[in-house]
Parts: C-alpha cells; sequence; structure tokens
C-alpha cells in the first residue's frame, strides 16, 4: 500500500513550487500525496521566515502534529522541516525538537529521497530500541541539510508527468538587491538563473502534462539573466523578455504566460514592450512598490524612488492599455511619518490597482531595518494598516465590479465546489465560477460575467452567435 505524504505550505508561490517539486521527489519512494495530516506516514512543514512569530509558528505546528502522532500510535511517521524557517533556524529546530527527523534548506531539497531513506532506517533502529524524547517519542534522526551546494537542485528533478492546467515554472532564485527588512538575500542565497534551454523544455513538458498556462516564477524574476542556447545569436545570457518570446514562439498550446515577482529596477524597455507584443503575455503584473514615500524608499535600500514607479507604469499602460496592477506595500516601517504614509495613499489613488497585499512591518532578525531607530507604535501600525486596506480592497472591488457585463476570455482550470462548475481565471487573474462540464478543463472559453461574489467572479459560456439555434426551432421546443 502506497505510503501518505502530508506537506503543509506557508508563504509565497516559490513555496507552492518546492511543496510539488518535493512531492515528485517522493513518489518513486512510494509516497502518495494526501490532504490529510492524520493519515500521513511522512510529513513536510514547508515553512516561510518572511514575516512575524515565523519560528513560532512551525514549534506549534510540532506540538499539534506531536499531539496527533501520539494519539493514533503513529510513532514511525518522519517529520521533516523544509523552507525559509529551516535555512535560517535549523539548528535550533533540532534542539528545541527532537522528533524532528530531517531539516532541510530550499536549496537542498533535491536530497530528500536520501534524507528520507537515511531518516526510515534511524527511526525503524531508534523505535526498536526505544531511545525517546521527554514526551515519550522516538527521537528523529536529526539530519540537517541548510547548505548552497554548488550542484543546482533544478538538475536533479524528475519531469513532470502530470502537471494542473495554470503551472509554475521556476525560472530565476534568490535576491541580491537586499532591501534593508528582508530575509530573502539571506535565506534563498543570491540570484541564480536557470538556461534558457532548460527552461523551454520544461515548459514543454508541463504543456505536455496538461498545463495551459506558465507562471513563471522567481524571488526577483525580471533581474532573469539565463544561459542563451546553443548557438544562439545576441548575447551569452537572455533577459526575460527574450525568454518570454521564445515561449511564446516555441511551446505550442501554451496560450497564457505570467510571470512573478517583479523588482521595478528591472522592468527593462524589451520587457516593457513584450507586454504589448507578445499575446499569450497575460495583462496583469505584481510590481512591488512597498512605500509611495522617497525617503522611506531609500531607508528600505528599495533602489527606485517613487517618480521611476509611476514612469514605469505610464510606459506599461502605453504599451497594453488593459495591464492592470497588483503590489506589495510595508506600512509602518522604521522613522515612516504620517506625511510618509499619506504619499502612499496618494500613489495608491492615482495607480488604482487590481489587487495588493498589504503588511505591518515586521522586524526580521539580522537584517538592517531590524536595527533602525524610530520603530512605529504598534497601534499606529495597525491604524495605517487600516486604511490602506480599505483604500485597496475599494479599489479591488472597483476594478472587479468593471468586469460585471462584459465577455472575456476565460481559461477552465479545475472542478468548483459544487457539482457541474468549473472555476476559471480571466486575463486578469480573476478566478471565474462557471457552469460547464469536466470535459472543458484545460479551455479558454468566451464567459459573460454574471455576478460579483466576495472572492470570485461568476459568469456563463456565451454561446458564439453561429452556433445559436434559430429563433423558430427555439420556439419549436
Ligand atoms: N515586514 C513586513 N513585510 C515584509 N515583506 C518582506 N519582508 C517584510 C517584513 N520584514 C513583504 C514585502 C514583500 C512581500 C513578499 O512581503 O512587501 O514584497
Ligand atoms: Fe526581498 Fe527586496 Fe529581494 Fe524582493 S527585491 S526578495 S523585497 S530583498
Amino acid at each position: 500500500m502506497a505510503k501518505k505524504l502530508f506537506i503543509k505550505t506557508y508563504g509565497c508561490q516559490m513555496n507552492v513550487y518546492d511543496s510539488a517539486r518535493m512531492a515528485e521527489l517522493l513518489a518513486p519512494l512510494g509516497y502518495a500525496p494526501t490532504e490529510d495530516a492524520g493519515e500521513a506516514d511522512m510529513v513536510i512543514l514547508n515553512t516561510c521566515h518572511i514575516r512575524e512569530k515565523a519560528s513560532d509558528k512551525v514549534f506549534s505546528e510540532l506540538g499539534r502534529l506531536r499531539a496527533d502522532r501520539r494519539e493514533r500510535g503513529a510513532e514511525n511517521v518522519i517529520v521533516a522541516v523544509a523552507g525559509c524557517v529551516a535555512q535560517a533556524e535549523g539548528a535550533e529546530i533540532i534542539r528545541r525538537a527532537p522528533d524532528v527527523d530531517i531539516v532541510l534548506g530550499p536549496q537542498t531539497y533535491h536530497r530528500l529521497p536520501e534524507m528520507v531513506a537515511r531518516a526510515t532506517r534511524a527511526r525503524d533502529a531508534k523505535t526498536r530500541f526505544s531511545r525517546v524524547t521527554s514526551e515519550g517519542m522516538p527521537r528523529g534522526a536529526g539530519l540537517l541539510d541548510t547548505e548552497f551546494p554548488a550542484e543546482s537542485k533544478f538538475d536533479f528533478l524528475p519531469v513532470t508527468q502530470d502537471s494542473p492546467v495554470s503551472a509554475f515554472l521556476a525560472i530565476q532564485e534568490g535576491c541580491d538587491k537586499f532591501c534593508t527588512f528582508c530575509v530573502v538575500p539571506y535565506t534563498r542565497g543570491a540570484e541564480f538563473s536557470r538556461p534558457v534551454a532548460r527552461i523551454v523544455d520544461e515548459a514543454r513538458a508541463l504543456v505536455a502534462a496538461g498545463a495551459r498556462e506558465i507562471t513563471l516564477l522567481g524571488q526577483n524574476v525580471n533581474a532573469y539573466h539565463g544561459e542563451a542556447p546553443n548557438g544562439a545569436a545576441g548575447g551569452s545570457t537572455w533577459p526575460l523578455a527574450r525568454l518570454i518570446r521564445e515561449l511564446a514562439d516555441r511551446v505550442p498550446d501554451l496560450a497564457r504566460i505570467r510571470y512573478t515577482t517583479s523588482h521595478p529596477r528591472d522592468m527593462d524597455d524589451d520587457l516593457i514592450a513584450a507586454h504589448g507584443d507578445v499575446p499569450q503575455l497575460m495583462p496583469f503584473l505584481h510590481l512591488p512598490v512597498q512605500s509611495g514615500s522617497d525617503r522611506v524608499l531609500e531607508t528600505m535600500n528599495r533602489q527606485h524612488g517613487v517618480d521611476l514607479y509611476r514612469r514605469i507604469v505610464d510606459r506599461l499602460r502605453a504599451a497594453r492599455p488593459d495591464l492592470a496592477f497588483s503590489s506589495d506595500f510595508i506600512v509602518g516601517f522604521p522613522g515612516e511619518t504620517a506625511q510618509d504614509f499619506e504619499a502612499t495613499m496618494t500613489l495608491v489613488r492615482e495607480i488604482e490597482f487590481a489587487m495588493a497585499y498589504s503588511f505591518k512591518y515586521s522586524p526580521r532578525p539580522g537584517t538592517p531595518a531590524a536595527m533602525m531607530e524610530s520603530p512605529v507604535p504598534e497601534a499606529e501600525q495597525d491604524a495605517r494598516l487600516q486604511e490602506l486596506q480599505a483604500l485597496l480592497n475599494a479599489q479591488q472591488q472597483a476594478f472587479n465590479r468593471a468586469a460585471l457585463g462584459r465577455v472575456l476570455p476565460v481559461l477552465l482550470e479545475k472542478p468548483g465546489r459544487r457539482d457541474g462548475q468549473l472555476v476559471g481565471k480571466t486575463p486578469h487573474a480573476q478566478a471565474v465560477h462557471i457552469e460547464a462540464s469536466p470535459g472543458q478543463i484545460g479551455a479558454v472559453v468566451e464567459a459573460r460575467i454574471t455576478d460579483l461574489g466576495r472572492f470570485s467572479l461568476r459568469g456563463d459560456i456565451e454561446t458564439p452567435p453561429a452556433q445559436r439555434a434559430p429563433r423558430a426551432m427555439e420556439a419549436c421546443a
């Protein structure tokens, strides 16, 4: 019988991507995914360190899992902690949670099968000889691997056999920008771009396995500069725009391309132009600005001011008038005054975002901002966050309302919650619920938007006029 693997994923889309790859790596060892931790033979917590209380969350989840294992007498369950908390606090995790078998970082998860084999042997031996923690659980193997190895994990990942209609493809990882608030350059390491040929091969494999939309992923994805294909003209590395054009030209049946997350500094001319002339590139761009105050952007070391952001948005809108934007914001950064915050509100009013994520600043140990003076009092942070979110929510609602009554191309992705219903996505990445048959999954249909839900739209497939039955016949039936 297949063993069951439960993965709990925290944080960003890169973590979602990594979790899927870990599941694929463990399939040959007989592990099949489960959504139910209560029946798992192995549990992986794929963690995020970007904001507050990351490690607290991990330790409390480990406690819950421990209680569950004790209750069901499942002492041989293998427990692994992966992701950015593992990278940052691996040794501490092994010390504080002695029943954890494996701790591995984002750059070493290709070694997971070997570590699981070692952990299984160690755990079997320890259960037999009953070496236990103070809570009576068998001790874990305590294997720690948080290196930044010379080999790239991407060279060791299996070819995808089965893909969702909307798939992620990691093309770049790590970051050299060192924004003063951010842990990514420390947990994910230096910037690294995968070679173009590998990415094109992987995109073809994803499409062959069922993908129609690919989101190119990277922490700083538009800093991409991957090795050019053998014999290609025009430089030894290619920027993101060139890669997008290659995918659009060379991967038939790839209907939609997206990319995330971008940095304003790296929006070059060709990438802006690609938004105007690559039809597969969807008109929705996540372009974090973080703050609308030049002074704050400077102390954040963002390497761009508000004007550059405005100019880029204008140029992108000139290239593709229906382009919609989303962004990330941090409020209450050290030293942020009421005036700085007002500048953020002004920028938001000016740009009009289709959606956005906003956060209270959270000091991350080891980052320069954690040592900065003039913290903003928590109550003030809360008030600013509320005010900003109210504005962003209103803009998101207005953006969705504008879709009402319109006919939009919707890529049908997966079954909805109700029978007979599918969930798809508009070009602007809005989720749409539509009555349609499972056989239509993977198709792009024209749908009229009929209703707005809290988190999604509802629509009806629009029958093209040529296919409509003549009126007289309709009357007969
Ligand atoms: N505090 C609050 N938000 C943060 N982010 C990154 N680091 C922090 C932090 N220390 C936010 C930024 C980034 C998003 C992924 O998370 O807005 O763009
Ligand atoms: Fe973090 Fe800044 Fe790099 Fe984004 S660009 S990952 S916020 S350091």
